[in-house]
């Protein structure tokens, strides 16, 4: 008997001895970068079990609006974790209403539609013209806006939503947008209101995610350099009821909310962006709302494509909302990562690969799906744009290797600016 006790006591010191050691064994440098490159990669991040949508099916849309917008805890809980931490923000993410491209991408089919989407307008042989360039909304369309609102306004969820909090709207220069925005977003008060140019849906080759001008068109000196369609009306006088702020682009790295450029300098005829590319867009979108928005609520008005950019950035499920559906998001901003990112600045790490490792983070698990419903191959546009009106922009290069379409354009821009 005692001869057992003494082995469990030799045991037990020895475990003890063991533990004790590990305690006091210092992290190893290794590890220790290890942990920081963990947090530098995720800059954005969101807590876990608050909405439905949060495990949607990573393939299909969601079936539409949910009840209390999908979430599964009392909305007084949601907003008291809201309160908990300094940097953590809600925000209502809304998608536009049936835009005309929705509308026709879903009634040609896709072989017709992919032949028309880099058109100005489509003709149905049948008296209808559609004006496919910055679509605007189908009649549909308006009325999915008009019913969000009656279930923001009229049936009371904006404010069980908010509990009036000042909240700050930021919405896509896009027309499907601003009129979504006015429609479902009519008697909700707005603390702030941004027309913003990085919460744009999909740049690139498809006419319906080109915009307009600020200013009308008549009224511009030179031509718009790249827009692919005429209209008669720029953004403000459509929609006066917004302020347009365009940035210089050598002031990027002051810029606040607003549009790189009276006329559309982010769209390009021959070359679609891509997701990888959208995410990082929607991490700079994060990065100037964490800055210069002081509201704890922000009402995001935007497309399928860029909501499920902004959800990966998050690392949430990038869940395709439907047309006028509004997906709640709570996003915490993690306070250590600029310390993180900066010591490893000083370093000599490079922030392009430290971007790179965060995007492969964030992506992983998500390469095999159909992130953007049209991040299809796509061929060369060339052929098929009888009813356009621009031309193919000067200069423009296609190359598919190129490090960041986001960055190449704002390069661009700058220098474009120094040429005039
Ligand atoms: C409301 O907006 C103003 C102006 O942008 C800002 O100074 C203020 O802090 C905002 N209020 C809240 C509660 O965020």
């Amino acid at each position: 008997m005692a001869k057992y006790h003494l082995a469990a006591l030799l045991l037990g010191a020895l475990l003890l001895a063991e533990a004790a050691l590990a305690a006091r064994q210092p992290q190893d440098e290794q590890q220790i970068q290890l942990e920081r490159r963990k947090k530098r990669k995720h800059p954005y991040s969101s807590p876990y079990g608050l909405f439905i949508q949060e495990r949607a099916s990573k393939q299909l849309p969601g079936p539409g609006q949910h009840f209390s917008f999908g979430a599964v805890k009392p909305w007084e809980d949601i907003l008291a974790m809201l309160d908990e931490q300094e940097d953590r923000k809600l925000l209502l993410v809304v998608r536009h209403g049936q835009a005309i491209s929705n509308y026709l991408g879903d009634t040609l089919g896709p072989d017709e539609w992919y032949a028309v989407e880099g058109t100005c307008q489509y003709d149905d042989q049948k008296g209808t013209i559609y004006n496919i360039f910055d679509a605007d909304l189908t009649g549909l369309g308006q009325d999915q806006a008009k019913s969000l609102n009656s279930i923001l306004v009229g049936g009371g969820w904006y404010a069980k939503m908010t509990a009036d909090r000042p909240a700050r709207f930021i919405i896509s220069p896009l027309t499907r947008c601003l009129h979504t925005a006015t429609l479902a977003l009519e008697g909700v008060q707005s603390n702030a209101t941004n027309v913003e140019e990085f919460v744009r849906e999909t740049l690139g080759m498809d006419t319906c995610d080109a915009r307009r001008s600020v200013s009308d068109p008549n009224a511009n000196a030179k031509p718009s350099p790249q827009g692919p369609c005429s209209f008669d009306k720029g953004l403000a006088s459509s929609y006066p009821q917004y302020k347009y702020r365009v940035y210089d682009a050598r002031d990027d790295a002051d810029r606040s909310f607003g549009l790189l450029g009276d006329s559309d300098h982010l769209w390009t005829k021959t070359e679609r962006e891509q997701q990888k590319h959208q995410v990082k867009r929607a991490k700079k979108f994060l990065d100037i709302l964490f800055e210069h928005a002081p509201e704890k609520v922000v009402v995001v008005v935007t497309h399928s494509g860029f909501t499920r950019s902004l959800l990966l950035a998050v690392q949430r499920e990038p869940y395709r909302p439907q047309n006028a559906e509004l997906v709640p998001v709570i996003v915490d901003k993690a306070a250590r990562v600029v310390a993180a990112a900066d010591a490893h600045h000083a370093a000599g790490v490079a922030e392009a690969e430290a971007e790179e490792a965060w995007l492969d983070a964030v992506l992983a698990g998500y390469e095999d799906i159909d992130l953007n419903e049209d991040d299809r191959p796509r061929k060369a546009s060339s052929s098929s744009s009888s009813s356009s009106a621009g031309t193919q922009r000067p200069g423009s290069s296609s190359s598919s290797s190129n490090p960041c379409m986001l960055r190449r354009l704002v390069g661009r821009l700058a220098e474009l600016w120094r040429g005039q």
